[in-house]
């Protein structure tokens, strides 16, 4: 089976993706898949790398043999050559996409495999579109009476006065661009001058932001697999505990910093806490019209009251990320989530 994997990609979240990909072509099985490695440039190239034994070239070079995928191929790519006629590859099976954010993780590049006819693992065009904005994801999660936290949707041009901000969230705000992830952009502000500068950083991500309420608590996640047959698998929950210099997950935390932060799985929570939220993972995935994967993140307050805080469609495969080690403590093995994905886009 010919397995293409997408990584890298023109989103903030690029490098994540590049780390996400190198784990998801280790777990590949060799004896079963003949894997292609595909790079997108931060500038919107592909490039087809050499693997040798599943490693990905160090450094990874930025330029090489550019190809397309044909609209309507059955996954047939074409070199596209600098002079003479283009080229065909073997067709591929498979795209597995490892792209995190805008033109990846976003529906764009599942909408791009279904008009090239070639399936993909992973969630699907609705569901991608829906999670990866972080302002019509909560619309739904409310419709769907899941708690979240409480927030306003701020457009450039149309910011409201600090003073409404306070009175409608309090204090501190969490200030996001509502299409990134891996903490890109995102800043915590307690005066006014940080919330214009928070602003200013998350409009540098995206034209609207989501100003939300600090929500105290733990950071507990959960990964759901979605089996052929449709059942939807909720993992073990794990517990993500920043270290305290980095204030909150930041992008340091999660990937700079080999001590920013540290994962506790199963998470320690009572047994009827823990039931509750898989059981809301389970319709938060739903709710969004996910099929396949996705990492659902939640807050625990003290008083254990959870709210979901994202729906991730593409999770990290970092070697520091909790999907694929949630689902490994709940039994399913790496390689094993990768066979499942792979199984769920053929079927
Ligand atoms: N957006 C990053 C990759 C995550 O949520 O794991
Ligand atoms: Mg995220």
């Amino acid at each position: 089976l010919r397995v293409a994997v997408l990584f890298g990609g023109r989103s903030a979240e690029h490098d994540v993706s590049i780390l996400s990909a190198s784990n998801v072509l280790k777990a590949l099985d060799a004896t079963k898949y003949d894997v292609v490695p595909i790079l997108i440039t931060r500038n919107g190239h592909w490039l087809v790398l050499d693997v040798e034994d599943g490693a990905l070239p160090d450094p990874i070079p930025q330029t090489g043999t550019e190809i397309c995928l044909v609209p309507g191929g059955r996954g047939r790519l074409f070199v596209i050559p600098k002079a003479g006629p283009p080229r065909e590859l073997p067709p591929i099976d498979i795209l597995f996409p490892v792209l995190h954010g805008l033109h990846g993780e976003d529906g764009s590049i599942q909408g791009l495999a279904e008009v090239a006819m070639v399936p993909f693992a992973g969630c699907g065009i609705l569901g991608s579109a829906t999670a990866i904005d972080k302002d019509v994801a909560k619309r739904l999660l409310k419709e769907a009476g899941l708690p979240v936290a409480r927030s306003l949707t701020v457009r450039a041009g149309e910011v409201p006065a600090f003073e409404e901000v306070v009175k409608e969230l309090g204090l501190p705000v969490f200030v996001k661009p509502a299409r990134l992830g891996s903490s890109v952009g995102v800043s915590k502000a307690e005066t006014a001058g940080e919330f214009q500068a928070a602003l200013a950083e998350g409009f540098k991500h995206d034209e609207k932001v989501l100003v939300e309420e600090f929500i105290q608590g733990r950071e507990i996640e959960c990964s759901i697999l979605e089996q052929v047959d449709g059942e939807l698998l909720a993992s073990v929950l794990g517990e993500i505990i920043p270290a305290e210099s980095h204030g909150f997950y930041t992008y340091d935390a999660k990937y700079i910093d080999p001590a920013g932060a540290a994962l506790s799985i199963p998470a320690q929570l009572p047994a009827e806490v823990t039931q509750h939220i898989r059981t809301m993972s389970q319709q938060a995935f739903r709710a969004l019209g996910c099929d396949g994967m996705a990492r659902i993140d939640f807050f625990v307050r003290p008083d254990m009251s959870a709210v979901v805080n994202e729906i991730n469609t593409i999770p990290g495969f970092t070697d520091i990320s909790m999907y694929a080690k949630a689902l490994a403590a709940s039994g399913i093995a790496y390689p094993d989530v990768i066979d499942r994905l792979i199984e769920h886009g053929l079927a």
